[in-house]
C-alpha cells in the first residue's frame, strides 16, 4: 500500500460538512454515516437552494418563449452549459450535451455514432471492469451491426496493464470504451496511455467518467478522450441531469438521437432538417431546472480547492484501507496504486447484501451487491461485495464509525 497521506490542513471539512444538511440527521437513533457516494452523493443547500429558486422565481420552459421568464430559464438553461464546458475544458460550449445521465449519454453514442460508423466484424475494446452501462448498450450494437467485443482483462490487484490494451487494440477496432475510475475497485485506469493506443489504431475512445470527473480534475483536451459521459447526481448535483461531450467533428457527423421538439431546423411531412448541435441530440424539454441544479454544484466545487479535497479523499480511504485490513475475516477487493477513495470489501462468513443491512442498524450506509459489475464479479470470483465510497463531506471519524460497525456486525453475524 502506497504511504499514508493526512488531509491538508487547508482542507476544512467540518465545514464542507455544514453545507449538507442530510448529514446532520440520525438513522435509527444513530448519526448517519453516509458511505455510499460513489452511488450517488449527497447534495449541498447550494444545489437544492438554485432547484427552490428556480421552480419558486424563475421557472418557465427554455428556448421557446419570447416572455422574461422564458429567456430567463434559457439563460440559466445554457449557462449551466457553460459552466460544464469550462468545468470539463471543452474547447466549445457546443460539444455539451445534457442527457437525463451517463446511461443515456453511452446509449446515445451507441445508437447514433455506431449504428451509422461501425459494421460487421468492427472491433469495440472494453475493460472486465466495466459497469453494465458500459457494456448494454455496445451488446444492443452489436446486435444491430454485428460488431464484436473485446475485454481487456484485469489483474488480481484491480490493475489493468497498458499492455494489454495494446494486444487487444488493432487495425478493426472502431472504439475503445472504458470507465475512467472503476465503480467497484477505485481503480484509475491509464486514460491517457489507452487514448494514445486507441488513435494509432484509428480508432476513438470513450470514457465513462461517472466515477472519474468525481475524485478529481478532468480536462477533456488533456486526456485526449473522444466522447466523455458522467452524471450530475454523483457530482452533487440532482438526479436526471448527465451530460455527454464529444469533439464538435463527432456531433456534426452523428445522426440524432430522438426526434422532437427543439431537435429541428425545418420541419415538412417529406422532409426535415436538424439543429446543430448540441441542439440535435436534446429533442424534447429537456432537464431544465436539473442542468441548473448541475450548474449550481459545479460552481460549489469550484469553490472549494479542489487538490486539497482529492488528498482528503486520498487521506480517508488510505485510512479505511488499514483499518479494514485490521479486522479479521475482511479481505480488501481492489488494492491497485493511486486508486480512487471508493472500496470493495468480503467479509468471511457473511453476506454482503446481510452485513449491509447490520451495518444499516449502526447508521452506516454502504452498498452492497454486484455493483452493476456482473462480469466483474464472476471474474473475482464472488457474487457480491461490500463497499463503502467516500465523498469530499467524509471523516476519519465515520472510517471508526464503519469499523466499529463491522465488528458488531461480527457478533451479530457469525
Ligand atoms: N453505478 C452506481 C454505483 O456504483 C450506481 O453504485
Amino acid at each position: 500500500m502506497n504511504k499514508p497521506l493526512t488531509t491538508p490542513s487547508s482542507y476544512d471539512v467540518t465545514k464542507v460538512r455544514a453545507d449538507f444538511p442530510i448529514l446532520a440527521r440520525e438513522v435509527h437513533g444513530k448519526p448517519l454515516v453516509y458511505l455510499d457516494s460513489a452511488a450517488s452523493a449527497q447534495k449541498p443547500q447550494q444545489v437544492i437552494d438554485a432547484i427552490t429558486r428556480v421552480y419558486s422565481h424563475e421557472y418557465a420552459n427554455v428556448h421557446r418563449g419570447a416572455y422574461y421568464l422564458s429567456e430567463t430559464a434559457t439563460a440559466a438553461y445554457e449557462a449551466a452549459r457553460e459552466k460544464v464546458r469550462g468545468f470539463i475544458n471543452a474547447a466549445h460550449v457546443s460539444e455539451v450535451v445534457f442527457t437525463k445521465g451517463a446511461t443515456e449519454a453511452i446509449n446515445l453514442v451507441a445508437a447514433t455514432w455506431g449504428r451509422k460508423f461501425l459494421k460487421e466484424g468492427d472491433e469495440i475494446v472494453l475493460t472486465t471492469v466495466e459497469h453494465h452501462s458500459n457494456i448494454v448498450p455496445w451488446q444492443l450494437l452489436r446486435e444491430a451491426v454485428g460488431c464484436v467485443l473485446t475485454v481487456v482483462p484485469v489483474a488480481a490487484d484491480g490493475s489493468i496493464d497498458i499492455a494489454e490494451f495494446a494486444k487487444a487494440i488493432g487495425p478493426k477496432t472502431k472504439l475503445v470504451a472504458v470507465a475512467h475510475v472503476s465503480n467497484v475497485l477505485g481503480t484509475v485506469l491509464p486514460v491517457r496511455d489507452i487514448a494514445d493506443l486507441a488513435h494509432a489504431a484509428g480508432a476513438k475512445i470513450l470514457l465513462d467518467g461517472c466515477q472519474g470527473i468525481v475524485h478529481a480534475h478532468v480536462d477533456v483536451q488533456d486526456l485526449g478522450c473522444d466522447f466523455y459521459v458522467f452524471s450530475g447526481h454523483k457530482l452533487y448535483g440532482p438526479t436526471g441531469i448527465g451530460v455527454l461531450w464529444a469533439r464538435q467533428e463527432l456531433l456534426e457527423a452523428m445522426p440524432p438521437y430522438q426526434g422532437g421538439g427543439d431537435m429541428i431546423d425545418t420541419v415538412t411531412f417529406a422532409k426535415t432538417t436538424w439543429a446543430p448541435p448540441p441542439a440535435k441530440f436534446e429533442a424534447g424539454t429537456p432537464p431544465i431546472v436539473q442542468a441548473i441544479g448541475l450548474g449550481a454544484a459545479i460552481d460549489y466545487l469550484n469553490s472549494l480547492d479542489r487538490v486539497a479535497a482529492a488528498k482528503h479523499e486520498t487521506a480517508l480511504l488510505r485510512y479505511a484501507m488499514s483499518s479494514l485490513q485490521q479486522v479479521p475475516g475482511i479481505r480488501l477487493i481492489g488494492t491497485a496504486p493511486g486508486k480512487a477513495a471508493v472500496q470493495s470489501f468480503v467479509m468471511d462468513g457473511a453476506h454482503p447484501h446481510d452485513l449491509a443491512t447490520v451495518l444499516d442498524r449502526s447508521g452506516v450506509c454502504v452498498r452492497a451487491g454486484h455493483h452493476c459489475a456482473q462480469p466483474l464479479m464472476d471474474v473475482l470470483g464472488v457474487t457480491a461485495t461490500t463497499r463503502a465510497s467516500f465523498g469530499i463531506y467524509n471523516t476519519m471519524a465515520e472510517v471508526d464509525a464503519l469499523i466499529a460497525a463491522l465488528r458488531r456486525a461480527q457478533e451479530v453475524l457469525l
